[in-house]
C-alpha cells in the first residue's frame, strides 16, 4: 500500500503547510505591531518570521537532497535550523508572556540560554551519529527530546502567568507535545508508517496551527476592546473636563453660587435614583443639573452679584438665563437633549414660573426635580440677601411649596429618600439617622 511512500516528500508536504500558516501568522502580528505598537506582536512578529525563515531553509535544504546526489550534509544545516526553531519559539512565548520588556523576565532569559545549549548540544550529537538525513536512532531520539523540551518550556511559561487566553495557548502546545510523543514511540518501533499515524500527525499539526490562530485573533479583539474603552474613559474624562471648565468660568463670575451646581447636581441625583431612573436617564439628569444655570455666564457680573440692587429690568435679564443655558448646549452635539431639563428649571408647578409657564406635567420631569433640587440648595446655603435657613426650615419651604412651585409628589420622593417624616400640620417633623 505504501510503495513508493517518499517520507522526504511527506515532509515536504507538511512543510509547505507549515509555511503557508506561518506566514498568515506573521502578517497578522506585523499588522497588529504596526496598528498597536505593541511589545507583544513585535515578538510575535519575530517568533513566526524566525519560524518562516527556518521552513524556508528547511525546505531548500530537503528540496536540494532529493533532487541531488548530494549526500554530505553540513554540521551547520542542523544547527542553523534548530537555533532559528528554538529562538522562534522563545520569542512567540516571550509575546504572549509580556507586557513590558520581556527579556528583561529572569526566568525567559534563563530559559533562552539553557535552551540555546541544549540546542548545539544536539546539533553536535546529530552530526557525530551520523550523515545526510539518516542520523540513527540516538541523533533522532536526541532531536525529538530537544522538541519536546522546547514545548514543555513553552507550556511551562505560558502557565506561569496570568493570561487571558492561556488555555488556548496551553491546548494548542501540548498537541505539539502529542505529536512528538507519537514520532518518539515510532522510533522504538521501526517500519513503515501506518496510515493512521500518517493521518495523525498532520491532523495535529492543523489543530495545533487552527487553535494558534484562533488564540491569536481572540488575543487581537480582547486588545481592541481594550483600547476602545480606553478611548471611552479618555473622551470621557475630557467631557467632564470640558464641563468642569464650563461650571468654574460661571462660578468665578458669579461668587454667591460658588459650588452650588455640584449641590444641586447632588440632591436631583438623590431624587432620581429614588425614583428608580434608568442609567441614561440619570446621566442626563446629571448633565442638565450640572448645567442648569450655565446661562448666567451670558449675564452682566454687576446684576449677579448685587441681587439687593436689582431693578425690574434686571430680574427680567436675570430671567433669560435657562433660555442662554438651552442655547448654550444646544451647540453641543452631546448635550443637545438636555437642553429642555435647562430651558425649563425655573417654571413653576402651578404655571406662574418662567419662561413659558408651563404647568404640572408639562414641565419635563428633569426640570420639575432640578427645581426642586436648586431650590433646596439656595435655601440652605449663605446669600449676600438672607442668612441660611436650617436644614428643617428648608425642607418646611419645599412642603410648603408642593402643589404651587412644586410637583408635590417628587417632594415627597425627597423626603422618603431623606427619610423626613411630615406632621398632620405639613411641617417636617423628624428625620432618622
Ligand atoms: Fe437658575
Amino acid at each position: 500500500m505504501f510503495n513508493g511512500f517518499d517520507p522526504q516528500v511527506y515532509r515536504l508536504y507538511l512543510t509547505a503547510f507549515s509555511f503557508i500558516i506561518a506566514l498568515i501568522l506573521a502578517r497578522m502580528a506585523i499588522i497588529e505591531w504596526h496598528r498597536n505598537n505593541r511589545v507583544t506582536y513585535k515578538y510575535l512578529a519575530l517568533g513566526f518570521g524566525i519560524m518562516l525563515i527556518k521552513i524556508v531553509a528547511e525546505t531548500t535544504v530537503s528540496l536540494y537532497a532529493l533532487w541531488s546526489s548530494q549526500t554530505s550534509y553540513s554540521i551547520a544545516v542542523p544547527l542553523i535550523n534548530h537555533l532559528l526553531r528554538t529562538a522562534g519559539y522563545i520569542y512567540i512565548a516571550a509575546a504572549f508572556v509580556t507586557v513590558k520588556a520581556s527579556f528583561s523576565s529572569r526566568f525567559i532569559r534563563s530559559n533562552f540560554i539553557a535552551l540555546f545549549t541544549l540546542t548545539a548540544s544536539v546539533c553536535l550529537a546529530w552530526y557525530f551519529e551520523g550523515a545526510a538525513f539518516s542520523f540513527g536512532f540516538w541523533g533522532d531520539l536526541l532531536f525529538q527530546v530537544w522538541n519536546l523540551g522546547l514545548l514543555v518550556f513553552t507550556v511551562l511559561t505560558v502557565s506561569r502567568f496570568n493570561l487571558s487566553i492561556k488555555r488556548g495557548l496551553i491546548i494548542a502546545t501540548s498537541l505539539l507535545i502529542i505529536k512528538h510523543g507519537i514520532q518518539v514511540y515510532n522510533l522504538f518501533h521501526p517500519g513503515e508508517p501506518s496510515p493512521f499515524l500518517l493521518a495523525v500527525i498532520p491532523s495535529l499539526v492543523v489543530i495545533y496551527f487552527y487553535l494558534m490562530i484562533s488564540t491569536l485573533h481572540r488575543k487581537i479583539i480582547s486588545d481592541l476592546l481594550a483600547s476602545d474603552q480606553e478611548k471611552n474613559r479618555i473622551r470621557e474624562k475630557g467631557h467632564q473636563d470640558a464641563l468642569r471648565a464650563l461650571i468654574n468660568s460661571l462660578e468665578a463670575k458669579d461668587i454667591y453660587t460658588r459650588g452650588h451646581s455640584d449641590r444641586v447636581t447632588e440632591y436631583a441625583m438623590v431624587i432620581g435614583q429614588k425614583l428608580g431612573l434608568p442609567e441614561e436617564d440619570l446621566a442626563k439628569l446629571y448633565y442638565g443639573a450640572i448645567l442648569h444655570d450655565i446661562g448666567k455666564i451670558g449675564i452682566s457680573e454687576g446684576i449677579l452679584n448685587n441681587p439687593l440692587s436689582l431693578c425690574h429690568d434686571d430680574f427680567n435679564c436675570i430671567k433669560k438665563h435657562p433660555e442662554i443655558g438651552a442655547t448654550i448646549v444646544s451647540s453641543i452635539d452631546s448635550l443637545k437633549n438636555i437642553g429642555p431639563s435647562i430651558l425649563y428649571h425655573h417654571e413653576r408647578y402651578d404655571g406662574s414660573g418662567y419662561p413659558m409657564g408651563l404647568r404640572g406635567k408639562e414641565i419635563p420631569l428633569h426640570s420639575r426635580i432640578i427645581a426642586i433640587a436648586d431650590a433646596l440648595d439656595a435655601m440652605s446655603s449663605k446669600r449676600i440677601y438672607r442668612i441660611p435657613f436650617t436644614e428643617e426650615k428648608a425642607i418646611q419651604e419645599l412642603i410648603a411649596g408642593a402643589g404651587t412651585q412644586f410637583d408635590p409628589e417628587l417632594v415627597k420622593v425627597l423626603m422618603d429618600a431623606f427619610n423626613i417624616k411630615q406632621s398632620s400640620t405639613g411641617s417636617a417633623v423628624s428625620r432618622s439617622a
